[in-house]
């Protein structure tokens, strides 16, 4: 069974000082949870410090970004092989902050995620659709082009090490991120499952272990009947990541979902009784 995954995105956050604290809370406070992988992707400049503060502990750490080049003269750029040396876990590729920025078009999403597999990193794909979007009744299709690259683009020696490193891919609806609305359980089950079943049209297999998580405005008030849907393994958070409390929270919410998850698994398993 699919553990779950929850994951803090920091974005333009932090201190050396407060950083310290919070790391020292979610590795006092996390380290014997059930069935959840917790993560935070920091700043850049301070992988150093995570990887100081929780190399001995059960979080991983990642970036938010890595470069399309590998290396070169493109000043400010940071590549995937420099972040794998701090011994990160995970990197977000592809967040909609970046392709509002426009530096970010799919193809670029793309060759970033490929430099990420090839340094070894588990990359979080972000795909999700504006308000305009969904108003229009395009949302599906939106996210279909958005994964359409990393569905049926990696040639099968990329698509096998996205298998191996666990790529993840995180469903963000644009117009839930940092307001305070999030996505109806509803809509993002019915999201999450369309985008497992492209990934089950190139790879059954891995459609049944990828892990799709939700991010947007996603907190201790709403991670329950989001993740006790089937289809949402876990959440990409931005301001609840921020306060310890609301991290730790979420993460133990998480665990009580998997384990509700897992009895119904083994209910269905066991063997009817004939009497
Ligand atoms: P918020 O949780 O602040 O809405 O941010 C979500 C997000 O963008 C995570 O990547």
């Amino acid at each position: 069974m699919r553990k779950k995954l929850v994951i803090g995105n920091w974005k333009l956050h932090g201190s050396l000082l407060e950083n310290q604290a919070l790391l020292n809370r979610l590795k006092q406070e996390l380290h014997d949870i059930e069935g959840v992988d917790a993560a935070v992707c920091l700043p850049y400049v301070y992988l150093y410090q995570a990887q100081a503060a929780l190399q001995d502990s059960t979080i991983a750490w990642g970036a938010q970004n890595v470069s399309q080049f590998t290396e070169g003269a493109y000043t400010s750029c940071i590549s995937a092989q420099m972040v794998a040396e701090f011994g990160c876990t995970y990197t977000i590729v592809g967040h909609s902050e970046r392709r509002a920025l426009k530096l970010e078009s799919n193809q670029v999403a793309t060759k970033r995620l490929l430099n990420a597999l090839h340094a070894g990193l588990t990359p979080i794909f972000c795909v999700g659709e504006t308000l305009d979007e969904r108003d229009g009744g395009m949302a599906e299709l939106i996210v279909r082009n958005q994964m359409l690259n990393v569905v049926y683009g990696l040639d099968s020696q990329a698509f096998a090490l996205a298998k191996k490193l666990n790529m993840v891919i995180a469903y963000e609806p644009v117009w839930a991120i940092g307001t305070g609305e999030h996505a109806s359980p509803e809509q993002a089950q019915r999201m999450h499952a369309f985008i497992r079943m492209m990934i089950a049209e190139r790879d059954r297999e891995f459609s049944e272990q990828i892990r799709i998580v939700y991010g947007g405005s996603m907190a201790p008030q709403n991670a329950e009947s989001l993740l006790s849907m089937p289809d949402i393994d876990g959440g990409l958070l931005g301001r609840a990541a921020l306060v310890a409390e609301d991290f730790i929270d979420t993460c133990r919410i998480a665990s009580h979902c998997w384990q509700q998850q897992r009895q119904l698994h083994a209910q269905a398993a066991a063997p009817a009784v004939i009497v």
